[in-house]
């Protein structure tokens, strides 16, 4: 548990698919907050977080089955404000004595209307224009007697009590989720909410910043930190804070494995070393891994062949720093995060990911996190607080085994030189039309087949390309971005004119699921 020099917000979790945009949305309120659990919340905790304000969240259970899950009654007694949304208002009006059915033909999934009561009250202010206002619903069970002390204030046809309040002891619950899209104007009752629980919105990145500095001062002392460093803007992010921090303390080691994009290497270790001062080692490690990788297609083994080597050189370089007693790394917010399963059992690895994971333990390393209690958009903004350009800050993601895995079947250093250019190409294209930042992510994947062409007057047979572009949110699911046709056919001329190599160019139309954003 961290900034407690915040006013803090406690969301306590019943498992719903959209708990972490409840804390996205309120972090964008300048509110603290984090999100626990429901059987992580005991008084013992309670006490020590000491919330202003607490959000009881949705979920999939329903409180008409005997072992529903249910906060502790300590939350309704401990004289703060409390919201319950869909679950969180079901649980709500079961424990304080009022009643929730289930399954009577009533329930409610997607878009609905709630009408307003006569009475408006100050979490309803600027919410309801001319009349009805969307909402998103998805519920089952709905709440059939109100608990005592609450007053209906919203319906909607299947929802008769919509929103409800208990003025007195600030108690609110409402059927819907005012944190998704198709609510929208949710954000104004988050708004309501939390001036009406006194929240002053002391979070933001300037304050943060300086607080994480001393943070990281006082755990790492006179001590030495290490951090791989990768161009992302999460480890860069990460980097920039703790060498403002610790100066001289910091060393990074840019692992180069000759799987980066165009320039990509002089960019990152340039803007680290040259223009900001930190030390950096560029590992050019480029040989060792294009050579294990040779004659490689299988896309799991390639990507543990990475993983491996990524580990042993970036352990190699460490071990020649005097001292090192921290690894740096860029976990973020949403990885943190215990989540509520009620499917439980493992799931399925669906590609392995590459970290520095087990590190720490062999070589007796401390973590700093700095970036732990951020959601990607904090990152980014305190890049911007750091200093750190614009252009370095928007970057689109670039997976650790790099373009080995938009280089199917077997790599080669021809195929990768290839790539590297049409993907260059296709970059150039992107920003020209200014359509960059519209863009989750898009790179070139270079297919393992030739395809016969024709070129002036002359047959060729050179490699087939397919330019991926996404749209998404957190890369969990994605669409394809759908680019015009003018652009297409612009972008497929220019990377078949200035790349040789290639002379088919293709687009690829799958969304994630069924498909991933890489190629493998
Ligand atoms: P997929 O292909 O799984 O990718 O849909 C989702 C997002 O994750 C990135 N990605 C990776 N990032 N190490 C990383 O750091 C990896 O091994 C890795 N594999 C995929 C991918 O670029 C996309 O943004």
């Amino acid at each position: 548990m961290d900034s407690p020099q915040h006013d803090r917000l406690l969301i306590i979790d019943f498992g719903s698919q959209v708990t972490q945009l409840i804390a996205r949305r309120l972090r964008e309120l300048s509110v603290y907050c984090e999100i626990h659990p429901f059987q992580a919340v005991t008084q013992d905790f309670l006490n020590g977080f000491d919330p202003k304000a607490i959000i009881l969240s949705g979920g999939p259970a329903s409180v008409t089955e005997a072992d529903a899950p249910r906060p502790p009654s300590w939350v309704f007694s401990r004289g703060v404000p409390v919201l319950g949304i869909c679950y969180g208002q079901q649980v709500m009006m079961d424990m304080l004595g009022g009643e929730v059915v289930s399954g009577d033909g009533t329930a409610e999934f997607g878009r609905a209307y709630v009408t307003p009561t006569e009475d408006r009250i100050a979490l309803l202010d600027g919410w309801f224009g001319d009349g009805a206002e969307q909402v998103w619903m998805s519920h089952g069970d709905h709440v059939s007697r109100l608990a005592p002390g609450f007053e209906v204030y919203g319906t909607s046809p299947n929802a008769p009590f919509a929103i409800t309040a208990d003025l007195d002891r600030r108690f609110y619950a409402v059927q819907f989720h005012p944190e998704v899209h198709h609510t929208p104007n949710g954000r104004t009752l988050y708004e309501n909410f939390v001036r009406e629980a006194g929240f002053t919105g002391d979070w933001t990145m300037a304050s943060y910043r300086d607080e994480a500095i001393a943070r990281i001062r006082d755990q790492v002392g006179d001590r030495r930190v290490i951090c791989a460093l990768s161009g992302g803007v999460d480890s860069s992010v990460a980097a920039a804070l703790i060498h403002e921090a610790v100066g001289d303390q910091l060393t990074c080691v840019f692992v180069d494995h000759g799987l980066l994009r165009l320039n990509e290497a002089e960019e990152v270790v340039g803007m680290f070393r040259d223009h900001m001062n930190l030390h950096v080692i560029h590992a050019e490690e480029q040989e060792r891994f294009l050579g294990e990788l040779e004659g490689v297609s299988d896309p799991e083994t390639k990507r543990k062949i990475i993983g491996r080597l990524f580990i042993d050189v970036f352990q190699h370089y460490a071990d020649q720093i005097d001292g090192a007693a921290f690894l740096a790394q860029g976990t973020l917010y949403p990885d943190v995060i215990e989540s509520v399963s009620f499917s439980g059992g493992p799931s399925v690895t669906i590609k392995s990911h590459h970290n520095v994971g087990g590190l720490p333990e062999k070589m007796g390393l401390k973590l700093v996190e700095p970036l732990r209690e951020l959601f990607k958009d904090e990152v980014r903004a305190l890049g911007h607080e750091l200093g750190l350009p614009a252009s370095f800050i928007g970057r689109h993601p670039f997976p650790g085994p790099g373009l080995a895995i938009r280089c199917p079947g077997e790599i080669t250093r021809e195929k990768l030189d290839i790539l590297r250019k049409a993907d260059a190409v296709y970059l150039d294209q992107i920003r020209r039309h200014g359509l960059y930042d519209e863009i989750w992510q898009a790179f070139v994947a270079i297919l393992p087949v030739r395809t016969v062409g024709v070129m002036g007057d002359g047959r060729s047979y050179d490699y087939a390309c397919a330019l991926r572009a996404v749209t998404s949110v957190d890369g969990m699911t994605a669409d394809t971005y759908p680019f015009s046709h003018e652009f297409l056919g612009e972008t497929a001329t220019r990377i078949i004119n200035e790349v040789r190599g290639i002379n088919r160019v293709t687009y690829d139309i799958t969304s994630k699921p069924p498909g991933t954003i890489e190629w493998e």
